[in-house]
C-alpha cells in the first residue's frame, strides 16, 4: 500500500457524519422562506378547476388549504390519467386470500368509478351526505372510495376488524346516511360476517337508509327490502360516466376516526386540496415512483396508511400497486414473498409488526424467493427496533434497498419525518426516522414548551400548519382544540415522545399520552376501560400495555372484581369476549390479572405511570403520594405469577 493511501485510511471518520444533499436542504430553506409559494408550487402539480384565492387562512388552529380553488379527488386520480398513455397501465394488481388475481387498468377503475358514482346518486346521495365503507380488502374498496369523492360525499372508512357497536358509534358520530358493505370478508381462513354485523350496528344507528351490499361470496344474507341492496345488480344499468362535482379546496373529503384519550374515538376530518397536495408531494419525496414501479403498501384501506399510500398518493402519481386482502402469514408466513417475486415489486411498505412476524420465520422462506426487483423498502406506525430493521435491510432488501422509516399520524394526512430518496437520501440509522420533510417544522420541547437540547427526551410539536394537516374533528371542534393545540400554544402537538441525537436525527419513543399501539392499531386505554366496565362482574378496571416483541405493545388489565365474586378462568374469558363485543378482535388482551385494589392517589385517581411501569416491568419510582402501597405490590406479584406460568 502507498504512503498516501495510508494517510488517506487514517483520516477517515470513524463517526457518522451528516450532510444533507443539495436538493434536500435547498426544499427545506424554500419551504421555510416562502412556504405560501413553495406549497402552491406543489398543489400546481394536480390538476384544479379553479386557481385558488389564497394559499392559507391559518386562524389558529384552523387552517384553510387553497381558499377558493376547486378540485375533485377522483379526477385527479383517474380522468388524467385515461387520457394519456396510462389509459392502458395497471393500477391495482389485487390477490384474494384464496389466490384469486385480478388487474384493474386506470380505464377500468375509471369506469366501475364512474358506475358506482352513478349508483350512489341513484341511491339519493347528494354532496356533503356522509357515507360510511365496511369493506374487505377487495378493489371495490378503492372503487367505493372514488365514487364518492367524485360526487363530494364525505368518506368514513371503518376498519372491517372494528365490532357491530364500534360501527355503530361511528356511524351515529357521523350520522351516515349510507353503507357500503360486502356479504363476507376473509381473515386468516375465516370468514367475516361483514352484512351481518352491518345489520346489527344499523339496529342503533337510525340515520343510515341505505345499505350497498357487494357480493363477494353469494353467501346468503339477509336483505331488508327497501333499504338493502346487492351491488351488483344495481350497477347494471348505470350510465358509465358522471361528471365529476368541482368540489372546494376545504371541502371534507373523509372522516376517518382513530383513538385518543377518552372512550369516545375522534372523528379526524381532512380537507381535500390540501390533503390530495400533500398526498401527492410526500408519495413523491418519500417513495420516488417511476412509471415502471411496482408498488405495494401492504396498509388494510380501514387505516390512515390505506387512505393516503394504498389509494390517493399512488394513483395520483398513476403508479401500479399491488393489493394482497390477507395478513403477512396466511396462508403462509411465505405469502408475501411469493408475491414480490411474482409481481416484481419494487417498492414495498409495511409495518414493523408484520417484519417481525415474519422475521420469527427464519431467512430459509425469503431466501427461497427472488426479491430481486425489491429497490426501496419502508415501515410506519410504530418504532422499529434495530433488529427487524437489520433483518429487513438484510434479507429483504439484500443489503441493495434503502429503507424509508416514515413517521406520521391519521391527523397528519401524510408522512411528516421521513428518509427522502427523491430529495437526495441521508445517511440512515436503524431505528429513526431522520430528518422532517420540507415545510415540517418539527421540534422537542419540555412540560413549558421550550426546546430541549439535543439528547434530551421531550414532547414532538410541529410549529406551523401543512396541507395534509387534518381539518378538526367531526362537530368537535372544542376536543379538537384541547387536544392538539391547547399544551403548546401554537404548535400542533402529536402525543409522541420523541429525541434528537447530535446530528439532528428524531428517534421517535412511542406515546406520551394513554394511547397503546398493538400491531401497529392504534387503542384508547380508556376506551377499553370502557368496554370492560360493561361487564356485570368489574368493579374497576385499568389497563395497560407491556412490550411484546412481534406486536410492539401488549394489552394488560388489572381488574377489581365486585365484591363476592372470585377470578375464574370462565370470568376471564368472559372479559376478553366483552372487550371483542364493544370494540372489535383487535383490542382482545393478552393478560388479564384479578387484583384486590388499583395504586390511586390520595385523591382517588388510578396512577396509569404506576401501572404502566408494573406492566411493563420498569421501574416503578417515585410512589409517594400513592393512597395504598400495598396494591402496588400486588400488582407486581400478579404479573410475576403470570411470566413464571408462561415460561414455565
Ligand atoms: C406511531 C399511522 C415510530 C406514533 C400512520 C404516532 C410511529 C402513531 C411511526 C400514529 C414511526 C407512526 N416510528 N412511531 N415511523 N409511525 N408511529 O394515527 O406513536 O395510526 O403518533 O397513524 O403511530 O398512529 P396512526
Amino acid at each position: 500500500m502507498s504512503r498516501e493511501s495510508e494517510d488517506v485510511l487514517r483520516s477517515l471518520p470513524t463517526e457518522s457524519r451528516f450532510y444533507p444533499s443539495y436538493r434536500y436542504s435547498s426544499q427545506v430553506a424554500a419551504a421555510h422562506s416562502s412556504p405560501d409559494s413553495f406549497w402552491s408550487s406543489q398543489a400546481r402539480k394536480l390538476e384544479w378547476f379553479r386557481n385558488w384565492d389564497k394559499v392559507l387562512e391559518w386562524e389558529e388552529p384552523y387552517a384553510r388549504w387553497f381558499v377558493g380553488g376547486t378540485i375533485n379527488a377522483s379526477f385527479n386520480a383517474l380522468d388524467r390519467h385515461i387520457h394519456t398513455s396510462r389509459r392502458n397501465k395497471v393500477a391495482y394488481i389485487w390477490e384474494g386470500e384464496n389466490g384469486e388475481v385480478r388487474s384493474l387498468t386506470f380505464q377500468d377503475l375509471f369506469r366501475e368509478v364512474n358506475k358506482f358514482a352513478n349508483l350512489l346518486v341513484a341511491q339519493g346521495i347528494v354532496r356533503g351526505d356522509r357515507i360510511a365503507i365496511y369493506m374487505p380488502m377487495v378493489p371495490e374498496f378503492i372503487i367505493a372510495i372514488l365514487a364518492a369523492t367524485r360526487i363530494g360525499a364525505t368518506f368514513s372508512v371503518i376498519f372491517s376488524g372494528f365490532s357491530a357497536m364500534a360501527l355503530a358509534g361511528r356511524l351515529n358520530d357521523s350520522k351516515t346516511k349510507l353503507v357500503v358493505t360486502a356479504d363476507v370478508g376473509h381473515r386468516r381462513g375465516k370468514v367475516l360476517k361483514l352484512k351481518e354485523i352491518v345489520d346489527e350496528a344499523v339496529t342503533s344507528a337510525p340515520s343510515v337508509e341505505r345499505i350497498v351490499v357487494y357480493r363477494r361470496e353469494g353467501k346468503d344474507v339477509d336483505m331488508k327490502e327497501g333499504r338493502d341492496i346487492w351491488w351488483q345488480d344495481s350497477i347494471k344499468d348505470v350510465k358509465t360516466y358522471l361528471a365529476p362535482e368541482h368540489l372546494d379546496s376545504t371541502h371534507p373529503l373523509f372522516i376517518l376516526y382513530t383513538s385518543g384519550t377518552t372512550g369516545k374515538p375522534k372523528g379526524a376530518v381532512h380537507g381535500t386540496g390540501g390533503y390530495l397536495t400533500y398526498a401527492y408531494a410526500t408519495q413523491k419525496w418519500v417513495f420516488d415512483g417511476r412509471e415502471d414501479d411496482v408498488y405495494w403498501c401492504t396498509a388494510d384501506i380501514g387505516w390512515i396508511t390505506g387512505h393516503t399510500y394504498v389509494i390517493f398518493g399512488p394513483l395520483l402519481h398513476g403508479l401500479t400497486s399491488v393489493i394482497f386482502e390477507g395478513t403477512p402469514d396466511y396462508p403462509t408466513p411465505e405469502k408475501w414473498w411469493e408475491i414480490i417475486e411474482r409481481h416484481k415489486v419494487s417498492i414495498f411498505y409495511t409495518t414493523p409488526t408484520a417484519i417481525r412476524s415474519l422475521m420469527r420465520h427464519g431467512n430459509d422462506l425469503p431466501n427461497k424467493h427472488d426479491l430481486g426487483s425489491l429497490r426501496l423498502l419502508g415501515t410506519v406506525g410504530e418504532p422499529i427496533n434495530p433488529a427487524a430493521w437489520e433483518w429487513y435491510y438484510d434479507i429483504i432488501g439484500g443489503t441493495r434497498c434503502p429503507i424509508v422509516d416514515t413517521f406520521w399520524q391519521t391527523e397528519t394526512g401524510g408522512i411528516l419525518i421521513s428518509p427522502s430518496p427523491n430529495l437526495g437520501l441521508v445517511p440512515l440509522k436503524p431505528g429513526s426516522a431522520t430528518l422532517p420533510l420540507p415545510g415540517i417544522e418539527a421540534d422537542i420541547v419540555d412540560e413549558n414548551g421550550s426546546s430541549v437540547p439535543l439528547g434530551v427526551r421531550g414532547f414532538l410539536v410541529i410549529k406551523r400548519p401543512w396541507p395534509g394537516m387534518f381539518a378538526n374533528l367531526y362537530e368537535d371542534p372544542e376536543r379538537y382544540k384541547e387536544v392538539y393545540w391547547t399544551k403548546f400554544p401554537g404548535s400542533y402537538y402529536t402525543g409522541d415522545y420523541a429525541v434528537r441525537d447530535k446530528d439532528g436525527y428524531f428517534w421517535l419513543l412511542g406515546r406520551a399520552d394513554e394511547v397503546l399501539k398493538v400491531s401497529g392499531h392504534r387503542l384508547g386505554t380508556i376506551e377499553i376501560e370502557d368496554a370492560l366496565m360493561g361487564h356485570s362482574s368489574i368493579a374497576e378496571a385499568a389497563v395497560s400495555s407491556r412490550p411484546d416483541p412481534i406486536k410492539g405493545e401488549g394489552i394488560i388489565i388489572f381488574a377489581v372484581l365486585k365484591r363476592g365474586l372470585s377470578p375464574s378462568q370462565d370470568l376471564k374469558d368472559g372479559l376478553k369476549q366483552q372487550v371483542r363485543k364493544v370494540l372489535g378482535p383487535i383490542a382482545t388482551p393478552d393478560e388479564i390479572h384479578f387484583v384486590s385494589a388499583l395504586p390511586k392517589t390520595r385523591s382517588g385517581k388510578i396512577m396509569r405511570r404506576v401501572v404502566k411501569a408494573v406492566a411493563s416491568g420498569a421501574s416503578i419510582g417515585d410512589v409517594t403520594t400513592l393512597e395504598d402501597e400495598a396494591s402496588v405490590e400486588e400488582l407486581k406479584k400478579a404479573v410475576e405469577e403470570f411470566s413464571k406460568t408462561v415460561s414455565g
